[in-house]
């Protein structure tokens, strides 16, 4: 490294600055005893510079086992919230606490204990993209990796209310042909606009190219039903989570026989994974405006200044967090996460 350093004559003394960053992050963490956690929509400087990146369920399951004393969540901040639920004991910061979630907004404790007046005896699943007060009115959280076997571990003639995302319940009602689930209609307003025109176009100038959808996306059904007419061949259709779809991808990557070609639902974050997974394969956005600017929200200066500052430490009230636990915990016994780094 000296040597190199010093081969560079001038450029030795003023390393760039995603180098100097670099390196002050991984020092600030050490000196933290901080693990770094990133989502797989988080920007690619954020993603490399992670211990690990996942989807919310791999990542939760981390934040509960992780020895390190501060977690520094890159992501939303429902999966700050849910990473102190599940440590209460550690500090948790998330560099831009202004993340929010449209998909979480979408009901509050209010609106769901209306809900369960409605349907008393009935299972509350709530899926992780809730805040933690939602989640203290929760029986079992799932997440899109695990929402189908978290629905499948409810008995079948208890009524159940599966709550915020309309097109994950659908999906979930579909697989399971559960008629006693009722769902929430709320969406997530960048996967809501991912819709079945974008996918049935792209899907018809490409007629080798794999679909993963994630079920948040208001195409999924419009997926289903372009395999169900013969348009797109039924076993190129996949709807994944995002743990799932990089899973996918190292598969198809290592068959000789695995498509070269991929159309993805889903924000546009996931592609920097897919193409480190499998960089022989094209991915290609079926929209790609599908940015969320709340994940955005965490620049490489926002970290910095978490770890430099102490940055915003995430808090959930004891008896929030006390009431929302079983519900998490038990999300995180059940199914397996599709993959993380
Ligand atoms: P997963 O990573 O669990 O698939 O979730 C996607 C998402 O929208 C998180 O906000
Ligand atoms: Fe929420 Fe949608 Fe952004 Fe995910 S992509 S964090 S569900 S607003």
């Amino acid at each position: 490294m000296a040597a190199t350093a010093a081969s560079q004559g001038a450029h030795a003394s003023h390393p760039e600055p995603d180098r100097a960053w670099r390196q002050e992050v991984r020092e600030l963490a050490r000196q933290r005893d901080a693990i770094l956690l990133a989502h797989n929509y988080q920007v690619p400087e954020i993603q490399d510079i992670a211990d690990h990146v996942g989807d919310s369920l791999a990542l939760s399951r981390i934040a509960a086992d992780c020895a390190a004393r501060t977690i520094v969540f890159c992501g939303v901040h429902f999966m700050a919230e849910t990473a102190k639920i599940l440590a209460p004991d550690k500090t948790v910061l998330i560099p831009d606490a202004r993340a929010g979630c449209s998909l979480a907004d979408s009901i509050d404790a209010e609106q769901l204990r209306a809900w369960k007046a409605e349907y008393p005896g009935a299972a509350v699943v709530s899926y992780v993209n809730t805040t933690a007060e939602v989640k203290a009115e929760t029986d079992i959280c799932c997440t899109s990796s695990n929402a189908i076997e978290v629905v499948n571990s409810i008995p079948p003639e208890q009524e159940v209310l599966f709550l915020p995302d309309q097109f994950l319940g659908a999906h979930v009602r579909r697989a399971t042909g559960r008629a006693n689930l009722h769902v929430w209609a709320g969406e997530c307003h960048v996967h809501a606009g991912i819709n079945g025109s974008q996918l049935a176009a792209q899907a018809a100038a490409a007629p080798e190219a794999e679909l993963y959808i994630h079920p948040e996306c208001g195409c999924a059904t419009s997926a289903l039903y372009l395999a169900g007419e013969g348009a797109v061949p039924a076993d190129r259709v996949r709807i994944l989570s995002t743990g799932g779809m990089l899973a996918a991808a190292r598969a198809t990557a290592a068959r000789a026989t695995g498509a070269r070609e991929v159309l993805v639902a889903t924000e546009v974050g996931m592609l920097h994974q897919l193409r480190r997974a499998a960089p022989g394969v094209e991915f290609r956005a079926v929209n790609d405006r599908a940015s969320c600017r709340y994940m955005k929200m965490i620049t490489p200066a926002a970290l910095l200044r978490a770890l430099r500052e102490g940055v915003e430490e995430v808090t959930v009230p004891t008896d929030i967090a006390q009431r929302a636990r079983g519900a998490v915990q038990r999300m995180i016994k059940i199914g397996q996460s599709g993959g993380v780094e």
